[in-house]
C-alpha cells in the first residue's frame, strides 16, 4: 500500500514511516518542516539524502532552495515562560532534524494547506495517514489562529484533495484531548462530568475536580470512545474539529476514516525545550540540563504514557484494516479508537522514574498549573484491541529507561 504520511518528519510520523516500511508498505512523506519543530535543520548541513519539495503547483524542487511557508505559524517561537531558563551546557546529543527517512522513502517538503502541493502528493496514493499538526498547549491564546489554520484548514484542504483525486482511506492522528477531563464517578451520583477547574481553586492548590452536583470527591476511571467530547483548550478544539471534518468527508465521499486518539506519547525523537512538547519531554530536557524536573500541580495527575513505537504500530495495523475491503470498516464510516498503554501512571511517577533512570536530581513539585490542562485522563484501549488486534507492547519501566538514554530532537531555541 502506498501511504501519504503528512507530518512524516515529526516525532510520531517518522516512526510511522519506519513501521510502514518494515511491514512492506510504501510511505511517502509530506511535511512542511515547521521551524518550531525542525529549526535545528537550518543550522546543519543539508541531509545527504535530499528531501524533495513540492511547489504550490505540485512540481518537485530541490531542497537547497527552501520554501518554508510564510505563515506566522512558521515563525520561531520563544519558550514558554514557565519553562524558560538560560540554555545550559553541555549540549546533549540530538537527532538529525528532520530525522532522515529510511532509504528509498520519498520526502516532499510542503504544507497541507496548499491545494497544489496536496494534489501532487496524492498522486498514486492508496491511503493517507494525517499526522501533520501544530501540537501542544503552546504559549497563549494569540496562537489560536495558527492552530486553527494549521490543523483545521490543513485537514480541510487535504480532504478536499482526497475527494478530488479519489483517495478513499484516511487515518487521522486524533488525541485524547478531545475528551477534556476524563471519566469520573461520584459515590452518590454515578458518572458525572465536572466542568473546567476554577482558577481560584487551582491557586489554592485544590486540583481535584469535584462532583458538579454535590461537591463530593470523585474517582477517576478510563474513558471510552463514546464519552462526550469536551475540549478544554485551542489545540483540543482543533483536534475535535479535525475529527468532524474527517467524518463529514467520509459521509460525503464514501471514504473510510479512522481517528486514533493517542494518549501521552513518549519515546526517542521527542523534541526538547519547547512549549509544544509533552510533559515527558519537559522532564527529560530538565534532567539533561542537570536540573530537577518541575512537576506541576501536586504530581498526582493521571495519564496514560504510550510508547511512540507502539503508536506507530497502531497506525500501520489500522491502515491495513481500513484498506482491506473485508476489514470491517464500511464506506462512509468514521471510527475513533483510543490508543493508550492501558496502564496509567501519575505525572509525578513519570518524573521520578525518569530522574532515576537518568541518574539526575529528584523532581520538585512546584504547584504551578496551566489553565488548559485537565486533571486526570486515561483511556480504555479495548476497542482497538478487540476490533483490530492491537495492544501496546512496551512496558512503562523499560520505555522510560530507553527514553532516559535516547536522543531528542533540537527545536527552535538551540
Ligand atoms: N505527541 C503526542 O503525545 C500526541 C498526542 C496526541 C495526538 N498527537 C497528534 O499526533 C500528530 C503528530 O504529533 P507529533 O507529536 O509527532 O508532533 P511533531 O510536531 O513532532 O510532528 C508534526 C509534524 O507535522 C509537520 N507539520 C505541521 N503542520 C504542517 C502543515 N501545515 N503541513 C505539513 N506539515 C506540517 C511538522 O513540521 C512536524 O514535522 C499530531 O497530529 C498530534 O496532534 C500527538
Amino acid at each position: 500500500m502506498r501511504v501519504l504520511v503528512t507530518g512524516g518528519a515529526g516525532f510520531i510520523g517518522s516512526q510511522i514511516v519506519t513501521a510502514l516500511t518494515e511491514r512492506g508498505h510504501e510511505p511517502v512523506v509530506l511535511d512542511a518542516l515547521l521551524p518550531a519543530v525542525h529549526a535545528a535543520r537550518r543550522q546543519r548541513p543539508e541531509p545527504a539524502e535530499p528531501a524533495e519539495q513540492a511547489d504550490p503547483a505540485g512540481h518537485l524542487a530541490h531542497p537547497q532552495h527552501p520554501q518554508h511557508p510564510q505563515h506566522p505559524a512558521h515563525a520561531a517561537h520563544p519558550m514558554h515562560p514557565l519553562h524558560a531558563g538560560p540554555p545550559s551546557p553541555p549540549s546533549p546529543p540530538s537527532l538529525p532534524c528532520p530525522p532522515l527517512p529510511p532509504d528509498g522513502v520519498r520526502q516532499l517538503t510542503g504544507d497541507v494547506r496548499d491545494a497544489g502541493t496536496v494534489r501532487a502528493a496524492l498522486r498514486g496514493v492508496d491511503a493517507v495517514c494525517h499526522q501533520a499538526a501544530m501540537v501542544g498547549l503552546g504559549k497563549d491564546f494569540a496562537e489560536a489562529p495558527d492552530y486553527v489554520s494549521c490543523n483545521d484548514l490543513g485537514t480541510a484542504v487535504l480532504l478536499a484533495g482526497m475527494a478530488e483525486t479519489g483517495v478513499g482511506t484516511l487515518l487521522l492522528a486524533g488525541s485524547m484531548v478531545v475528551y477534556g477531563e476524563g471519566r469520573y464517578e461520584c459515590p452518590s451520583h454515578g458518572v458525572v462530568r465536572p466542568g473546567p477547574r476554577a482558577v481560584e481553586a487551582l491557586r489554592a492548590g485544590l486540583f481535584e475536580p469535584e462532583c458538579p452536583v454535590c461537591g463530593a470527591q470523585l474517582a477517576p476511571g478510563a474513558v471510552g470512545e463514546d464519552a462526550p467530547a469536551d475540549p478544554r483548550n485551542t489545540y483540543a478544539t482543533t483536534k475535535l474539529a479535525q475529527e468532524h471534518l474527517a467524518s463529514s468527508w467520509a459521509r460525503a465521499t464514501g471514504g473510510r476514516a479512522v481517528s486514533l486518539r493517542y494518549h501521552n506519547v513518549y519515546g526517542p525523537g521527542m523534541p526538547r525545550d519547547t512549549p509544544y512538547a509533552g510533559v515527558a519531554a519537559f522532564f527529560r530536557s530538565a534532567l539533561t540540563r542537570g536540573e530537577s524536573p518541575a512537576v506541576f500541580e501536586d504530581g498526582a495527575q493521571r495519564r496514560d504514557f504510550v510508547h511512540v513505537r507502539d503508536v506507530a504500530e497502531a497506525n500501520a495495523v489500522a491502515l491495513e484494516a481500513l484498506h482491506e475491503p473485508g476489514g470491517g470498516h464500511r464506506p462512509g464510516g468514521f471510527t475513533p479508537y483510543n490508543v493508550g498503554s492501558g496502564h496509567p501512571h501519575t505525572v509525578g511517577e513519570l518524573a521520578h522514574a525518569l530522574a532515576e533512570a537518568c541518574g539526575g536530581p529528584a523532581p520538585v513539585v512546584t504547584g504551578e498549573f496551566r489553565l488548559g490542562d485537565v486533571r486526570h485522563i486515561t483511556a480504555s484501549s479495548e476497542r482497538i484491541a478487540t476490533e483490530l488486534g492491537w495492544r501496546a507492547r512496551t512496558g512503562f519501566p523499560e520505555g522510560v529507561r530507553e527514553f532516559a538514554a535516547a536522543e531528542m530532537r533540537t527545536p527552535v531555541t538551540s
